[in-house]
């Protein structure tokens, strides 16, 4: 009699305890969940916070924390399409765009941040320029709409847009880039010193300095 009851006893809290412990461990599922969505939620905060960390402690200097250089050798990012960004950043990691500034810069990003920085800078709004003598009617207008016919340099307009707003994934946008960045950017794809294009590296080798000069100046003032 007693040690049915106690049999009895013992099943109870046996019982008890599975019960009890079915619970906690759908408890633990629970909470697990829970962790798992904050931790993803946080990743975004923190993805988003890297990119403005990344570009005030480092590349601000250069240009500006929202990218619209002052310096003229150093391209405004501000506005330009996401995909041309990323393109650059990679191929500067890559070494296939060669400049030794910005290769070491882009060595040290990772994918992702490649991909929030490209997003961060393309979503802040590009200050305007102006043309100093490359206004209507200028040399610079002339190459940039109609290409030169006499050496088959090709309107820059046809790829670059109208308004130079470019093509998104295609072609970047030009209108109110510094003209000073523009000329060395020519310059370095007629010498070869800038390989990650192709079809600009055959439209420079046909350009002459002035001409460079003037479509850069025009492509300063454009909107
Ligand atoms: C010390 C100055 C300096 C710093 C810091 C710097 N850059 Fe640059 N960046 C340059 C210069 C100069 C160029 C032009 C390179 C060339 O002539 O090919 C450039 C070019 C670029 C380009 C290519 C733009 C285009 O129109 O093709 C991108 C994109 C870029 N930088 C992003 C960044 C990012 C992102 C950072 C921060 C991680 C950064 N840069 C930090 C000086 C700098
Ligand atoms: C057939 C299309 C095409 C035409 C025409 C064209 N471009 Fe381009 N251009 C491109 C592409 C594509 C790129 C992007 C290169 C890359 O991905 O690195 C580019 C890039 C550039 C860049 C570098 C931009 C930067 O931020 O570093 C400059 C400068 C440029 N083009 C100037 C011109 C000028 C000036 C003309 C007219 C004389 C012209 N382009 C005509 C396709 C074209």
């Amino acid at each position: 009699m007693q040690f049915r009851h106690l049999m009895k006893l013992n099943l109870a809290g046996l019982m008890l305890s599975v019960v009890f412990s079915v619970s906690v461990q759908a408890a633990v599922d629970a909470s697990a969940k829970k962790a798992d969505v904050k931790a993803v939620v946080a990743d975004k905060v923190v993805e988003k916070n890297s990119a403005e960390k990344i570009v005030n402690t480092v590349c601000a200097a250069c240009h500006t924390p929202d990218g619209n250089s002052v310096i003229t050798l150093n391209p405004k990012l501000a506005g330009q399409h996401p995909e041309y960004l990323e393109k650059q950043l990679t191929e500067f990691k890559s070494g296939k765009r060669a400049n030794a500034v910005m290769s070491g810069m882009a060595s040290t990003l990772s994918d992702d941040d490649i991909k929030s920085l490209a997003a961060y800078f393309s979503s802040k709004k590009l200050t305007l320029g102006q043309a100093k003598t490359n206004g209507a009617g200028s040399l610079g207008e002339k190459i940039y709409r109609g290409g030169i016919a006499a050496t088959n340099v090709p309107a820059c307009a046809a790829c670059h847009g109208a308004t130079g707003a470019g093509l998104p994934k295609q072609f970047p946008r030009m209108g109110g880039q510094h003209a000073d960045y523009v000329q060395a950017q020519l310059k370095n794809f007629r010498t070869g010193e800038r390989t990650n294009a192709p079809m600009m590296m055959a439209i420079a080798t046909k350009m002459t300095d002035a001409e460079m000069a003037a479509v850069a100046d025009y492509i300063q003032g454009l909107r």
